[in-house]
Parts: structure tokens; C-alpha cells; sequence
């Protein structure tokens, strides 16, 4: 980069809609404390418009501390959020007409329609009549409740209650959606709803930040995942960027055989490519450092004790892989 590029910045996009890189969220350097416990250690996170960030970390992570600072609900200890051009709190009547918030618990009214709870949302966001009206049958058909807008709430499954919740957020159009574990107890078909409605979203423009403990639902629908443990985002990229943290890493083969497993066993755990050999149920467990490279070696050394094998599978390194490579545990354990 030569000089003059280095110091004049770029032209600011003219709207974060535009599809332009801008951050329309960026959350700075924030750190939180409960009664003098710090469970948020300097987190930022950048989100520009049609951008999906995943914040994935286990329960008690850190990252409904992190969303309520965004929101401006918390404010933060040290550091700053800003949403486009408007700095939290300073700001915070304008900025919060720029997010959409999917707060982890459900907040609607059971005894009131879902229309009705629109309503009420919509009139807080100052939206009425005829434009109001528009916006929540656009709304209610986005989130596929077009046909229950007129029954009671009280009579919604988890799934459509959170589905009305996302179409509360979503009323006056932010340019930031924020939700917090927003599939937690929903039915696999509401799920599938959601998910494929915040893609949508995103193709329109809209910048949204999502947290789940879920690692397939932010592999599916983030293409910025952020790893988040004890109060700090451990690695952050794309899904390839964070795959490649783990570098040359061991991976487990499972082998179905024919013969006597464990005396193979014994001859395998010699060859430098094996870590470790398992026997399971008959079958071998073996870890070796890059599946592709040593298997040859693994199964000429089988041929060889003559155990067949009938069966293989190699682990496919996922996002559950790095979280265990960054932390040390499982993901689902914790
Ligand atoms: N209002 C609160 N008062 C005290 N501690 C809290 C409060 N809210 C959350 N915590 C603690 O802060 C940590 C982070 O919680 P949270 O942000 O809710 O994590 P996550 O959303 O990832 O599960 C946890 O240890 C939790 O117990
Ligand atoms: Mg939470």
C-alpha cells in the first residue's frame, strides 16, 4: 500500500444498506462486571450491513452480557459501542431505532392476539395506522404467521412465540438485528423457519448478530463466527479461517475389521504417524496426525497382521474441533 492510500481513508458508504463494508455495529474493547466479577474481558466485534457474525460459546460465556451492551440496555465498564455514526449512550434514542433486539426470553403478552402484540411493539418504535398496519402483515407473513396474527398468543407454541418476538424486532426495518439464542425449545420447523428467514435478512442488507451455544446453526448461517469463552472471543474469522487454527491436527479414524484387533492395535501405536489406537466394540480407533497422509501406512501395517478392514470413517474436523483445540473442552460438555 503506498503511502496516500494509507493515509486518506476510504469514502464512508453512503448507507449501510448499501452493501458496503462499513461497520453499520461495532462493539469496541467492552468489558463488563457483575459485582465485581469481570465476565466480559474486552470483547469487539465489527458487523458491517448483510453480514451474519455467530457469537458460539457455551452457557455462561459472556455473550448475552456482550448483546446487552450493544443494545445499549447494559452500559458497559470501559469501552464504547457505536451503531453507524451514532456512539452508545450518548446516542441512545436514535441508535436503538437502528436495532431489532431478540432478547433469550420470549416477552410477549399471551392474552393479547399476535397482531395486537405487534401493535404495541410497533407503537413504541412510534410506527401507526395505515403504516403500521402494513408492517405487520408484512411482518407476521415473513416469520409464517400470516394466518395466526388473530389468535391469542397464549395459544402459540414456543417456536411461534419466538417467531413473533423476531417479527416484533423486526417492525420499524434496523439496520442491526440482534438475538440471543433465538431457537432455544423451538420445534425443528420453527428452527428451520428462523434460520431460513435470517438468511434472507441478510441478503437484503440487514447486518444481524446472532449467539447460540448451537455450533450447526452458526455454521449454517454466519459467515463471521466468533469463538467466545470466560468473558473473551478466543479466535473470530470465516468457518475456513477458523478451521485452519488447528493446523495439522490429529485426527480419528475408525476402522470396522475382521481379525484380531488388538494385536494390530499394538503394532499400530509403533508407526510415527499414530498418536493413539482405541479398540471399540472390535473396531479400531485410531488418531494420527493428518488422516489423508497416514492412512496408507495404516492399513499396509493391517494387511500385514492380516486384519481386513470391512469399514472406515474419518472425523471431519468441525467448529466443535477448534472449540475444543482453543479451550481444552468438549462444547457440548459444558
Ligand atoms: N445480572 C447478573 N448478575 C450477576 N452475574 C451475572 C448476571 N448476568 C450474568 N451473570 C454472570 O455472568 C456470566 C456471563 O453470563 P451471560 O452473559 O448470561 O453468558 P451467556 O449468555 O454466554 O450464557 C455468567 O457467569 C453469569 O452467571
Ligand atoms: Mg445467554
Amino acid at each position: 500500500m503506498d503511502l496516500v492510500s494509507a493515509v486518506v481513508p476510504a469514502e464512508p458508504p453512503a448507507h449501510p444498506k448499501d452493501g458496503l463494508t462499513e461497520p453499520v455495529l461495532r462493539i469496541a474493547d467492552v468489558v463488563k462486571s457483575y459485582a465485581g466479577r469481570t465476565v466480559v474481558h474486552g470483547v469487539s466485534i465489527e458487523i458491517s450491513a448483510g453480514e451474519c457474525f455467530g457469537l458460539l460459546g457455551p452457557n455462561g460465556a459472556g455473550k448475552t452480557t456482550t448483546i446487552l451492551t450493544a443494545c445499549g440496555l447494559l452500559g458497559p465498564d470501559s469501552g464504547e459501542v457505536t451503531l453507524g455514526a451514532e456512539r452508545l449512550p450518548v446516542a441512545l434514542a436514535a441508535a436503538r431505532r437502528q436495532i431489532g433486539y431478540v432478547p433469550q426470553d420470549i416477552a410477549l403478552y399471551d392474552d393479547l392476539s399476535g397482531r395486537e402484540n405487534l401493535i404495541f411493539f410497533g407503537n413504541l418504535y412510534g410506527l401507526r395506522r395505515a403504516a403500521l398496519r402494513k408492517r405487520i402483515d408484512e411482518a407476521l407473513d415473513f416469520v409464517g404467521l400470516g394466518d395466526r396474527g388473530k389468535d391469542r398468543v397464549g395459544t402459540y407454541s414456543g417456536g411461534m412465540k419466538r417467531r413473533l418476538n423476531i417479527a416484533a424486532a423486526l417492525l420499524h426495518e434496523p439496520a442491526v438485528l440482534i438475538l440471543d439464542e433465538p431457537t432455544v425449545g423451538v420445534d425443528p420447523q420453527s428452527r428451520n423457519a428462523i434460520l431460513e428467514g435470517l438468511h434472507e435478512l441478510r441478503v437484503s442488507g440487514i447486518a444481524i448478530l446472532y449467539t447460540s451455544h448451537y455450533m450447526d446453526e452458526i455454521e449454517r448461517i454466519c459467515n463471521r463466527i466468533g469463538i467466545m469463552d470466560e468473558g473473551r472471543i478466543l479466535a473470530e474469522g470465516t468457518r475456513e479461517q477458523l478451521m485452519k487454527t488447528l493446523g495439522a491436527e490429529v485426527e480419528r479414524v475408525r476402522l470396522s475389521c475382521r481379525g484380531d484387533a488388538s494385536r494390530a492395535a499394538a503394532h499400530l501405536t509403533a508407526l510415527s504417524c499414530v498418536v493413539g489406537v482405541e479398540v471399540v466394540d472390535g473396531a479400531l480407533e485410531v488418531a494420527v496426525r493428518g488422516a489423508a497422509g497416514s492412512l496408507p501406512e495404516v492399513l499396509t501395517a493391517l494387511a500385514r497382521d492380516g486384519v481386513d478392514v470391512t469399514a472406515l470413517s474419518v472425523d471431519t474436523p468441525d467448529l466443535e474441533s477448534v472449540f475444543l483445540h482453543l479451550t481444552g473442552k468438549a462444547l457440548r460438555d459444558v
